[in-house]
């Protein structure tokens, strides 16, 4: 018997979703759909007929790691919700959704991600402080001595200052990790409701341009209009010359070309990103030829517990729309009186 619900699941590549051990992050998903009468179609974006013949059908879209356009939705006669696993919803159209009574869900409990992504920012700022990259490469190629020499100048980790801009859910844990190697916090976030959660999670909150002077800055705002580029020319300028930038937040948080200026001009000691403007990053991308800057292809989601938490998260909610009630959480609140939920149709 098939399913009553058709959720479409719009990927890169079919099956090239993040691969835990065993089973895929995409059939976890449909196990859990399954569960509350859904079935889930993934169809590769690149493939236009068949993307064009699913979204008709489609009652759900669910965020595969690409962007869910205007286009997409006016395809979608039937489809009540987009749904995404992730905090960020920059890939999805707020406003074309909203102009197609479709809510988009996003997920900034993010309880399935918050342990692995700040692990993330203080594995490249541990990585960036000790140098592994360079030293790593001079080592592999028996230069002994000229990774010995190359160890100069390196802080001490313990006893520096960490930066941290945007102190919401991963960057208040950043922090607390970051505690336990003895580094002193400073935080910027004007936007963040709950003040009191810096301090007691370690963060004395500065002006920006006072946290752009720590000796590692780390980026974890949401992509919005208030950080999109924030961290630009004039943001670099403030930053130290032996002071490493990390990103773990979104890529287009960052001004790329001015973060390449820095670097080659030497104005900052090196960079760790998991995350690009443009991913996948481009070969001739000169970040990918630096060896102070190291480059990890936006994993820091990923480890094998998180890969089985996110379906079952996505699952409960997706329970939720299909039993015709709300989500926990609807970006475009707007659109909640036009919205026929699935008990009403
Ligand atoms: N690399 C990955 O695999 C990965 C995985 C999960 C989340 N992320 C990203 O990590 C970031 C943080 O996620 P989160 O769950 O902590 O989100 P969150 O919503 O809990 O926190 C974001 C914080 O950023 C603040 N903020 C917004 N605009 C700002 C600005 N202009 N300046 C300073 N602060 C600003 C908000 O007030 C909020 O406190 C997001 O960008 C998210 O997309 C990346």
């Amino acid at each position: 018997m098939s399913n009553k619900f058709k959720v479409l699941k719009v990927s890169r590549e079919i099956g090239n979703n993040t691969k835990a051990v065993g089973p895929s992050m995409t059939s976890r998903e449909a196990k859990e759909f399954a569960k509350v009468d859904a079935e889930l179609v993934e169809v590769a974006d690149s493939n236009k007929n068949k993307l064009f013949a699913a979204l008709k059908d489609a009652d759900i879209l669910l965020y595969g790691g690409v962007p869910i356009t205007r286009t997409m939705m006016e395809a979608a006669p039937k489809c009540i919700a987009i749904m995404t696993q992730t905090v960020g919803y920059d890939a999805i159209d707020i406003q074309a959704a909203t102009d197609n009574n479709i809510f988009v869900m996003n997920n900034p409990a993010f309880e399935w991600c918050v342990e692995e992504v700040s692990n993330h920012a203080m594995t490249l700022l541990l990585a960036c402080a000790k140098k592994v990259k360079i030293l790593d490469k001079l080592v592999s190629q028996c230069h002994w001595a000229d990774a010995k020499k190359a160890l100069p100048p390196m802080g001490s980790i313990y006893g520096q200052t960490l930066g941290i801009i945007g102190c919401g859910a991963i960057g208040r844990m950043t922090a607390r990790k970051a505690k336990a190697f003895g580094l002193n916090v400073i935080g910027y976030d004007p936007y963040m409701p709950e003040r009191y959660l810096a301090k007691e999670n370690g963060i004395t909150l500065k002006r920006l341009g006072d946290v752009l002077k720590a000796d590692y800055v780390s980026l974890h705002p949401d992509l919005n209009e208030t950080s999109l580029h924030m961290i630009d020319d004039k943001a670099f300028a403030h930053m130290k010359p032996t002071a490493y930038f990390i990103n773990t937040s979104r890529g287009k948080v960052v001004d790329e070309m001015a973060l390449v200026k820095a670097l080659e001009e030497k104005r900052i000691a090196g960079a760790g990103l998991d995350v690009f403007e443009k991913e996948p990053a481009d070969q001739d991308n000169p970040l990918l030829k630096m060896d102070n800057v190291i480059v990890l292809p936006h994993s820091a989601f990923y480890s094998d517990a998180s890969s089985v938490l996110a379906p079952i998260t996505i699952g409960k909610q997706a329970g939720k729309v299909l039993s015709g009630r709300w989500p926990d959480n609807v970006v475009n609140k707007s659109v909640k009186p036009k919205v026929k939920l699935i008990k009403e149709r």
